[in-house]
């Protein structure tokens, strides 16, 4: 049973290098190995430090996705920094413009530290587009910093000031990133197999 299990495992990382998985209903195939990812964040995190000379930035991590980004470019940044992690709500306002975003987790006042949004992926850029509002009405500029961006389906007009990896319009999970809630535990980012 031992050996079963032991050749089963080799047979599973070794040959196939876990190159493919299913996730639901979906196979994926392996897009970016975690090596890689680790490497581009590490330079993310000193070219954030660098454009900053010198001020402590207060980063803001978007959740749920942005989880495993910001550990791991946190512990690259090589200097002081601030971190908030936050999440998009929208309710019904009171007024009759409809929905009202809000960040839960942003402290009302926030120090005159520079302000960095931390997003796992842009796509259509409306999220983004929901944020960056949030700060313009608190009279507060930010900056963003995302890991991935497909620019083949980006709507918005923000300048997006720091991309960890542009990315053709394929859906990707991994690296904090989920497919119906699972799949942000895997090292690898995977994305949907070609048929
Ligand atoms: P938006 O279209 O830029 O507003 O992106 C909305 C959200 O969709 C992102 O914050 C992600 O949570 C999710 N998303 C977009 N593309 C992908 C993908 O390829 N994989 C996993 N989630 C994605
Ligand atoms: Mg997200």
């Amino acid at each position: 049973m031992f050996l079963v299990c032991i050749m089963s495992i080799y047979f599973n990382v070794f040959l196939f290098g876990m190159k493919k998985l299913k996730v639901h209903d979906l196979d994926f195939e392996i897009y970016l190995e975690d090596r890689l990812i680790k490497e581009r964040v590490v330079d993310l995190a000193v070219e954030i430090h660098q454009s900053l000379k010198g001020q402590v930035p207060h980063f803001v991590a978007i959740l749920n996705g942005s989880f495993v980004f910001a550990s791991d470019l946190l512990r690259a940044f090589p200097g002081d920094c601030e971190i908030s992690f936050v999440k998009l709500s929208s309710y019904d306002g009171l007024e009759s413009s409809g929905k009202v975003n809000k960040l839960i987790g942003l402290k009302e006042v926030l120090s005159e530290n520079p302000i960095i949004v931390l997003e796992d992926i842009v796509d259509t850029g409306k999220t983004l587009s929901k944020i960056d509002d949030i700060f313009k009405q608190k009279g507060r500029a930010c900056e963003i910093a995302t890991l991935f961006y497909k620019p083949e389906v980006y709507q918005g007009n923000r300048h997006i000031n720091f991309v960890g990896f542009e990315i053709p319009n394929n859906f990707i999970v991994g690296y904090g990133l989920d497919y119906n809630g699972l799949g942000r535990n895997l090292n690898h980012v995977y994305q949907l197999a070609k048929a």
